[in-house]
Order: structure tokens, then C-alpha cells, then sequence
């Protein structure tokens, strides 16, 4: 359990490359295990959580080897997995245990997935129900935690009407209906990440979208039946850049360059955010990359207004609340989250998580069931605290930015738990930061 000591920082100066985009990664490695052929996919996350799909996919018989962030994933198509004997292991990786459950789901054996504590606390409902819908089998404990006994089946396709805005489960319904007997259509309530659906064109599927609705041909139905192995750059991690967008906004001198970044439309809600609170963020250099945009991002310091962030904002920019929320007491009007309850269902109860350690830093916090209201810089400058981020990645890269601008030094305990999705961030953090 290391502890990493964040002192107080002048300004932030210099270029950054970021580890490839972590959504991204899971997808493509999912899809190169169910082709046929060798793919290449660089700039693969860095991220524990994406290793952790890697080492599921290669348990069910996909080859994988890494070299350096290039990973080669070896598929025998749709119907090359195997059953593993051992329980698949998700580790900390929601995303990572609700996609795999949609592949698991259409398989002709039965499999076993489970994760670590905070994983076994999350709710997998929201997957079990569509995928019974189609005909899995699935047992779970309280019949909505890992671990997950799934039992694949011959599936058929359905109509699914997501009751809630998640791209984990609209994904997992899309997954499993590649091995469906017809077209299987998933439809949205709001506007979620995208790159599934993405993905699997890149990879040769047939999908077809209308406004909130996509579809897929199953293995049974016409133009289905075939994923061909791909070359493909992973994007930089939009959700890993937000945290040195915050930390360069923080000072005035700052002047950060962030190469190569995903710019997905349904992803930069958070740049717009950002702009409406008066940050100073330049995109220079937009091109397409196998379906996705990346782009740099030039940024300087800025001073930030704060404001209300709700409704349908929310599932758009949902990993970057906790970064939002403890920028709020650095902020002329403080920030205000509403119709953030999924936020309590996170790697920790972020809600909790940021009210807890703002306070710890002095700062002024109401903690709501759907989000929280933090008081801007009226409400008297932060302190260096020791941080506690309950083993959530995304609450100690919060707090660690948070620190810079603080008075005396912050210690965010358990900080090696960044690794998650950013293995090298307290590492990029110090080399930009000039004290
Ligand atoms: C993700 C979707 C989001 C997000 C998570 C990654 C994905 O979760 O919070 O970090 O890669 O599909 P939900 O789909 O549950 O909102």
C-alpha cells in the first residue's frame, strides 16, 4: 500500500503521451479474440483493468502476446473460444465482467466470472436480465453479484429498451447478439459511448444505427457470422488527460501539450464542461482513426467559474465527476452534481468518496443521494490532508491534482490502486509539475 506525498506545484509545463484509451482497449481485445486472424492492436492500455480482459480472453483460448503497449490477440472466430477451467478473473473491471458476460452468454459451455471485492459489490442485474431475455442461463449471488455462473445457450435475438443510460450493458447486449439467431437491437434512453458499436464495424460485424437504436446481425442471421482480425491504434485516454486538463487549469503559467488524445463525440461532453467553466483548451490537429477521432490538446491555465452539472450530461461524462467535483472548491461558484446516484455504484461510492476526503481537505461539501455540492474559493482555500481513496482509482488522481493547489502537502494513501487505469500517473504528474 504505497503512499504518495503531493506537494504544493507553481505551474504545469511540458508534453504528455497518455496510455490508450481504456474502453477502447477492452473492446478491441474482445473482438480480436472472436476473429479469425492475428490482430494488432498498439497502444493497448496500460491499464490493470485491460489486462485483466486480456488474461480472461487468453483463459478462454485466444493467444495473446504483449510487447512493450502492443498486444497481438489470436482468435479462431466466433466459435473458436474455449471453456476455462479456472474462474475468469476480472479483477477490479466492471467493464471487463459485463462485456464478457454478453460473449459468455452465447457460448456452448458454461463459465465462471468473478472479480475483486469492490467488483463483487457492483451490480451485474442490469446484465443478467437482457441476457436471460435471450436465453443464458445465469446464476449470481442475490441473483445480481459475481461471482457469475454463467451457462451459454443457443441464443435468440431480442428488441432490448435499456431502462438506464450505460454503455456496459447496451455493449453486452450487442456482444451476445453476435451469437443470435437474427437481428438483435438495443435502444437507449440517452446518448452513451459509442465505441462498441464502432468496434465491431471495424471488425466486419453488421451494424446498422438509427438515432437511439443499434443493430446487430447474429451469427444466424443475414450478413452475420464473420469478425475479421484487424491492425488498430488504441487513442489516448480522454478520462486519464481530464486529470492534467484539471491539474494544468489550477495555475496560471501552466502550458500543457497532451498528444493523441480519443475525441469521440460521445466522450467529450467533458471538454464542453470545461469550456463553459472558462478553461483554456485548444484542439489542434483532428483525424480519424478507425472510426474514432484523436487529436492534441493544448492547455493552459485558466480561472475556472464552476457550475451545475445534470440530467443528461451525466452518463456522458460520468468517470470525469470525481475530478469535476474536487476541482469545485477551486472554483468561483463551486460545483453542483445532480442525477449522479449511479456514482455510488462506481469502484467505491464516489459520492462518499469525494465528500469525505473534500472535507478532510477543509473543504465546504453536501453530500445529496444523487450527488453533491461543493462551495467554490469564497469558502476559504483547501489544505493538504491525508487522502483515503477506498481503492478507487479515479478518486486518488482527484485528490492528488487537487493537492497541487492546496496549502502544505497531501498524502494519498493506497496510491498505487491509479494503476487501475493510469499505471503511470503519479510518475507524469510530477515530471509537468514545477514546484
Ligand atoms: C464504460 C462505461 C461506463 C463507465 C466505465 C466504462 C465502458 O459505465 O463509467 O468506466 O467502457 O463501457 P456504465 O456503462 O455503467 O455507465
Amino acid at each position: 500500500m504505497k503512499k504518495e506525498t503531493i506537494q504544493p506545484a507553481k505551474h504545469l509545463t511540458g508534453g504528455l503521451d497518455l496510455p490508450g484509451d481504456k474502453s477502447v482497449s477492452h473492446r478491441y481485445a474482445m473482438l480480436a479474440a472472436l476473429a479469425e486472424g492475428t490482430s494488432e492492436l498498439r497502444r493497448f492500455s496500460a491499464a490493470a483493468d485491460c489486462h485483466s480482459t486480456l488474461a480472461c480472453v487468453s483463459a478462454l483460448g485466444a493467444e495473446v502476446k504483449t510487447d512493450k503497449d502492443t498486444v497481438r490477440v489470436t482468435g479462431g472466430g466466433l466459435g473458436g473460444l474455449k471453456r476455462s477451467w479456472r474462474a475468469l478473473d476480472a479483477g477490479n473491471s466492471g467493464t471487463t465482467m459485463r462485456l464478457l458476460s454478453g460473449i459468455l452468454a452465447g457460448q456452448q459451455f458454461s463459465s465462471k466470472l468473478t472479480g475483486d471485492d469492490s467488483l463483487q459489490k457492483r451490480p451485474m442485474k442490469r446484465v443478467i436480465g437482457p441476457l436471460r431475455e435471450m436465453g443464458a442461463d445465469i446464476r449470481a449471488r442475490d441473483d445480481n453479484f459475481a461471482p457469475l455462473e454463467i451457462r451459454g445457450a443457443q441464443l435468440k435475438a431480442i428488441d432490448y429498451r435499456m431502462p438506464m443510460a450505460s454503455a456496459q450493458v447496451k455493449s453486452a447486449v450487442l456482444l451476445a447478439g453476435l451469437f443470435a439467431d437474427g437481428v438483435t437491437s438495443v435502444t437507449e434512453p440517452a446518448r452513451t459511448r459509442d465505441h462498441t458499436e464502432l468496434a465491431l464495424e471495424e471488425f466486419g460485424a453488421a451494424v446498422e444505427k438509427d438515432v437511439r437504436t443499434i443493430r446487430i446481425h447474429g451469427r444466424g442471421a443475414n450478413g452475420g457470422g464473420k469478425l475479421i482480425a484487424k491492425s488498430l491504434d488504441v487513442p489516448g485516454d480522454l478520462s486519464s488527460a481530464v486529470f492534467f486538463i484539471a491539474a494544468a487549469s489550477l495555475f496560471p503559467d501552466s502550458n500543457v501539450l497532451i498528444h493523441n488524445v480519443g475525441l469521440n463525440p460521445t466522450r467529450t461532453a467533458i471538454l464542453d464542461v470545461f469550456a463553459s467553466m472558462g478553461a483554456s483548451i485548444q484542439i489542434l490537429g483532428l483525424k480519424s482513426a478507425h472510426g474514432e477521432v484523436v487529436g492534441d490538446l493544448a492547455v493552459k491555465g485558466a480561472s475556472l467559474k464552476g457550475g451545475v452539472i445534470a440530467g443528461g450530461q451525466i452518463p456522458l461524462l460520468i468517470d470525469e465527476l470525481p475530478m469535476l467535483a474536487a476541482l469545485g472548491p477551486y472554483t468561483e461558484e463551486g460545483v453542483e452534481i445532480r442525477d449522479a446516484a449511479e456514482l455510488r455504484v462506481k469502484e467505491s461510492d464516489r459520492i462518499a468518496a469525494l465528500a469525505e476526503n473534500l472535507q478532510r481537505m477543509g473543504a465546504s461539501v453536501e453530500e445529496r443521494p444523487d450527488g453533491l455540492k461543493v462551495q467554490g474559493r469564497h469558502a476559504g482555500k483547501l489544505r493538504g490532508a491525508e487522502i483515503e481513496p477506498r481503492g478507487d482509482h479515479r478518486i486518488a488522481m482527484a485528490f492528488a491534482v487537487a493537492g497541487l493547489a492546496a496549502e502544505g502537502n497531501t498524502v494519498i494513501r493506497d496510491a498505487d490502486c491509479a494503476g487501475v487505469s493510469f499505471p503511470t500517473f503519479f510518475k507524469e504528474l510530477n515530471r509537468l509539475a514545477e514546484h
